[in-house]
């Protein structure tokens, strides 16, 4: 059994667990988009009006996020004319003094948009002593966020069925500014080419910050830098992940894009006429990795809100942060308040249960799936059994012959030898061999190196359990094969049993109608939340595998200018591309409309008429695996009635949630009394899930929705409900009748144990789907009941 870690036979214990963690990070470190390109940061001319900072780097004094009141008509802060300057000396009020004893100003960035309050420097006994002081909220040290194609529109069916009208009726999402938080932009890139683009709609209010050169044209709208701790922050992408994620959400038309001539086609965004603004607020770190703090990710967001974007692609993200200290969740509470649409990654954090970022209601929350697209490379092993694998480096002038294989692992059995580093590795001879890999804690292009330096020919990159079933094409330095984990256990069966194992590798290119898609990725984060009260998390799950999009450098030896990546990151700008084309569609409908309608839409089978699996053991995805299941943006259109949501309900449901009016206030932004609004338990949400518990004390619950009618005037839905296993589900009334458009009608949902059935365990939990049929319009709701 390979990498069978969790066997507690092992006498090395120490060992055993060691491995248990590395295995842990098989995928955050392979396939997650972290790619290290460390390149000098380009100087830039001082670019932001938020940046109080001025860019003075060195500062040991922590930056602290300070949230506080807005300031009262009597009393300190005083002030009835609330400008900017007025808000600013408000700010100034809690610091001490303005400058640290080395002369650099305290104030790092001021908030207007997405927070009442400021980041400043400030020792930890200066952020206690504001404590006292009236009108202060709370104050805590910025923390660190991190970075969670040509056949995407037609897997979408956007492209290439002719009845299919999206596209058409959304003008390609003309007109829309998608606002991209995240890693830069490489500006260069074709996919941003302003072919056809109209100019930006007048109500951009954004720049171009590319130093002395202005870049941008009426594709690329807009570029800004945020970090407060570097001089004058370009806008540049050195990591590659903002160009990748910048293209699948609304790059322009590119001929005869591929990856090492894999993939072949032409290569667009799922709104191609949308127009691009850059928030770089994630930089290339010491480890390769890019992250960003909320206070920069604050001021990121803050801009795009004062720059009017339309939407707000964040496919960023750390897990299990509370939602009122979380910068993605504070950010995007301040954007649906100007109707602007928050989309984010859930997070690679796989298989292991509530590991999620980004998951306030108010947010459209997105996990990834698979295509039905394959790069094939199989492993033909020396007793004549061929294993399907992927990846996209797959020369012609590589033999078929039978090699000898080595996996270093069996050999060493070190920790470094498992992702073949080279300090372990170079101790074998590895000369005109194959070498077995774990595709783990190096990046791809690191272990393709050191297989090549030591004298291998090709590389296996084999999966642990906890890898599952997800394969990457990635653009290898060497020829290569990655084989999901059932293959990866046959091969090393093989290669213990074997005396002299041996295989060739095949490479198969490009094949389609793959069986079993779309299914959950293996890294995909799942539910159930930990911190927003049992609302269901993911909301949908969009392709996140293999997505080729445009890439900063050149890829592989042909130097293609798009490369393959795989993370709930690739699977976000679907979203936002889809939102951009609804948007168009409906230019009325609120930010919670439009979330309902690619909700409601989804679909839970795959292509084969089953349920939609998840690649991790390869059973039935759950709803918190899938949440409501794969977004189908032409049902998207015509949703027939949608769930609606304003502020107001959101601050009844944190009232409820945390009972709290400091929390609340600095997620809202505004002042407010818990004890007087009318707070609402989290199931209570008009939201268009239905997450909810019951047993114990609460052996039912009943909830409240009420939809509105936005399909025909006179229609008449009827529900059909499928009841989570041991739950009975009534609804009434059981038939809604609307006779006219934008007409509201409430229905009731009871959940309670089903008699007659030993009860379930605590802790259980049961899906179930509710929806409405009115004949034309099918609206569903996925339900999870979780049993206490
Ligand atoms: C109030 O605002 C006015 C106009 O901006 C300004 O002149 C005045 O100094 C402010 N007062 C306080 C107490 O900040
Ligand atoms: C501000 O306060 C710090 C210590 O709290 C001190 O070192 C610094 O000199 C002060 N700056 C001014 C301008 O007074
Ligand atoms: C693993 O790959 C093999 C091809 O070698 C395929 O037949 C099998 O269905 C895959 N298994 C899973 C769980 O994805
Ligand atoms: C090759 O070896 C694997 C692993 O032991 C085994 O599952 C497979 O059946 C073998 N193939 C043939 C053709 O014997």
């Amino acid at each position: 059994m390979l990498c069978d870690y969790e066997a507690s036979s092992s006498a090395d214990h120490n060992f055993t667990m060691a491995v248990a963690i590395l295995n842990l990070f098989i995928f955050l470190f392979q396939i997650l988009t972290f790619l290290s390109h460390p390149a000098p940061l380009a100087r830039a001319q001082l670019f932001s009006i938020i940046n109080e900072g001025g860019g003075i780097d060195a500062s040991k004094t922590p930056v602290y996020i300070v949230h506080v009141d807005k300031p009262r008509s009597r009393g300190r802060g005083a002030n009835r004319s609330l400008s900017f300057q007025n808000l600013k000396n408000w700010y100034l009020s809690f610091l001490p003094n303005a400058t640290l004893a080395s002369g650099e100003p305290r104030m790092v960035y001021t908030y207007r948009e997405v927070i009442t309050g400021f980041a400043a420097r400030l020792s930890s006994d200066e952020a206690e002593a504001m404590e006292s002081l009236d009108g202060f909220i709370a104050a805590y040290p910025e923390k660190e966020y991190y970075a969670s194609t040509t056949y995407t529109p037609t897997f979408l069916t956007l492209k290439g069925n002719p009845s299919n009208t999206l596209w058409q009726d959304s003008s390609k999402g003309a007109g829309q500014i998608i606002g991209v938080i995240d890693t830069g932009i490489d500006n260069n890139h074709p996919s941003f080419n302003d072919k056809g683009m109209p100019p930006p709609p007048s109500k951009w209010n954004g720049k171009c910050y590319w130093g002395n050169k202005r870049t941008c044209n009426n594709k690329l709208i807009g570029a800004a830098a945020f970090r407060h701790s570097v001089v004058n922050p370009n806008p540049y992408d050195n990591d590659g992940h903002g160009t990748h994620v910048a293209s699948t959400a609304a790059g322009n038309f590119v001929d005869k894009a591929n990856v090492i001539g894999q993939a072949q086609g032409t290569a667009s965004g799922m709104a191609p006429r949308a127009h691009l603004a850059i928030y770089k607020a994630l930089f290339v770190g010491p480890n390769g990795h890019s992250a960003g703090t909320d206070a920069d990710i604050l001021a990121a967001i803050e801009q795009a809100i004062r720059d009017n974007v339309d939407i707000l692609q964040m496919s960023l993200g750390l897990s299990n942060v509370e939602l009122f200290k979380n910068p993605v969740a504070i950010g995007s509470f301040a954007s649906i308040k100007k109707g602007i649409f928050p989309c984010a990654a859930i997070a690679n954090e796989g298989a292991s249960a509530s590991k999620l970022a980004n998951d306030a209601p108010w947010i459209l929350t997105v996990g990834a799936s698979t295509v039905d697209r394959r790069i094939t490379a199989s492993v033909l092993l020396g007793n004549g059994s061929e294993l399907a694998g992927e990846s996209a480096n797959q020369p012609s002038n590589f033999p078929s012959t039978q090699q000898p294989l080595s996996f270093p692992f069996h050999e060493l059995g070190t920790v470094g030898s498992l992702g073949c580093h080279l300090s372990e590795i170079k101790k074998l001879n590895l000369q005109g061999k194959i070498v077995l890999c774990f595709p783990m804690d190096i990046d791809d292009d690191e272990r393709g190196d050191n297989v090549k330096k030591s004298g291998g020919t090709a590389m296996i990159l084999v999966n642990g359990w906890r890898s599952g079933g997800t394969t990457s094409a990635f653009a290898h330095v060497l020829p290569a094969s990655h084989l999901n984990f059932t293959s990866s256990n046959l091969l090393d069966e093989y290669y213990t049993k074997t005396k002299k194992p041996t295989a060739a590798i095949k490479f198969h290119g490009t094949q389609f109608g793959m069986n079993s898609a779309p299914a959950v990725a293996v890294f995909s984060s799942r539910g159930p939340s930990l911190t927003n009260g049992g609302i269901i998390k993911p909301d949908v799950i969009a392709p996140g595998v293999n997505i080729l999009a445009a890439w900063p450098k050149p890829v592989g030896p042909t130097g293609s200018h798009f490369n393959f990546l795989s993370g709930t990151s690739m699977a976000t700008p679907h979203v936002s591309g889809v939102v951009a084309l609804l948007r168009n569609k409906y230019p009325s409908w609120s930010p919670a409309a439009i979330k309902s309608a690619i909700m409601t839409t989804a679909y839970i089978l795959d292509r084969q008429g089953n349920p939609i699996t998840d690649e991790y053991e390869g059973d039935a995805a759950t709803v918190f695996e899938r949440g409501a299941g794969h977004i189908n943006p032409e049902a998207a259109a015509n949703p027939g009635i949608i769930y609606e949501l304003h502020d107001y309900d959101y601050v009844h449901y944190l009232c409820g949630y945390y009972k709290s009016n400091s929390r609340v206030k600095m997620i809202i932004k505004a002042p407010v009394d818990c004890a007087k609004v009318k707070a609402i338990a989290p199931e209570q949400l008009n939201y268009p899930s239905f997450g909810v518990s019951i047993g114990g004390n609460t052996p039912e619950v009943t909830v409240t929705r009420k939809v509105t009618n936005v399909g025909d005037a006179g229609s008449i839905y009827k529900v059909v409900v499928k009841e989570p296993e041991g739950v009975r589900v009534e609804v009434s009334p059981a038939m809604l009748k609307f006779s006219q458009l934008g007409e509201e009608m409430s229905y009731e949902v009871k959940f309670s144990f089903k008699g007659g059935l030993p009860k379930p365990v605590a802790g259980e939990v049961k899906d179930g789907q509710l929806s409405w049929d009115s004949g034309k319009y099918y609206v569903s709701s996925p339900i999870a009941v979780t049993f206490i």
